[in-house]
């Protein structure tokens, strides 16, 4: 079987990419932000995962607002960075893992999610911004991956509970898998922030510090919010923070936080990360 080595939860915002790609990451402004991704960059270093799964969201480049799927999981065996209006960047396509993903495609059917299925998708800086935190610039990326996308940004979001049994499910998928690959899940998105409206700006650093500490030991609260509670707590983009309930659900009950890093604001954002393992069996 397959086995989940851990689950990471970070940010995606998209001026972390335009950073990387105009060379201010050793800048005062941008160091201590890109400085706290090490541990993530050395925990991979360690473990070396063959396969990213890696939750996200679309922000209108790779569907449009005619036409947006709730939950969509790609099965390519290459995902192409999407140009969202820059220009292209200097990354290398992502590789798919096709096979696997058509299995994991298979168990969410079985067990009642109803994805919309990609044989061909452009990923943007939901998946890209991940990647280049925790791998860097590599000529070809160390993992393949599955991109797994939910609808974050037109209304009907899915709920929280719902990403959580995501999680759940897509735990017995890989573990269902024949062949013995070290998967890790990485959940993208948040943390405060809203970019539009009369709260356009708004970041919320307690809320922010307190999710960090508590979404290894204590997800439950976060389960128990409702959408428009993450819309109230979070800001309308931060939202996009259900997505680390799928990572985490897809853990162990019990976790070990091996570290976390805050970061605020980042361009309009609270920016953050988390690394979780899961804890050992009886402890
Ligand atoms: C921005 C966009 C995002 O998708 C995000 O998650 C955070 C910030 C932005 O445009 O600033
Ligand atoms: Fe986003």
């Amino acid at each position: 079987m397959a086995e989940i080595i851990g689950g990471l939860g970070t940010s995606h915002v998209p001026s972390i990419a335009a950073a990387i790609d105009k060379g201010l990451a050793d800048t005062a402004e941008w160091k201590p932000f890109f400085d706290g991704y090490l541990p993530a960059r050395q925990w991979m270093l360690d473990h070396k995962p063959d396969i990213a799964v890696v939750i996200f969201n679309d922000h209108g480049n790779a569907f449009f607002l005619d036409k947006i799927p709730t939950l969509a999981v790609g099965v390519a065996d290459s995902y192409p960075p999407i140009d969202e209006g820059w220009g292209p960047r200097a990354l290398p396509d992502f590789a798919g893992a096709r096979d696997f993903s058509w299995h994991l495609v298979d168990q969410l059917v079985e067990n009642h999610f109803d994805p919309l299925v990609c044989r061909e998708l452009e990923v943007d800086h939901g998946l890209q911004v991940p990647m280049e935190l925790f791998f860097g610039r590599p000529e070809v990326w160390p993992v393949q991956v599955v991109p797994i996308l939910v609808n974050t940004i037109q209304y009907p979001i899915p709920t929280p509970q719902r990403m959580w049994d995501l999680g759940r499910v897509l735990r017995g998928a890989i573990e269902s898998w024949a062949t013995h690959e070290k998967v890790v899940i990485l959940g993208t998105g948040g943390l405060s922030h809203q970019l539009q409206g009369s709260r356009a700006g708004f970041i919320n650093r307690q809320a922010d510090r307190a999710w960090l500490a508590e979404i290894g030991p204590h997800p439950d609260k976060y389960l128990a919010m409702s959408r428009e509670d993450y819309v109230e707590v979070f800001g309308s983009e931060g939202a996009e923070l259900i997505m680390w309930l799928v990572m985490r659900g897809a853990l162990s009950e019990t976790v070990r936080t091996v570290h976390s890093h805050y970061c605020a604001p980042v361009s309009m954002t609270g920016a953050g990360m988390v690394i979780l393992e899961n804890a050992v069996a009886g402890s």
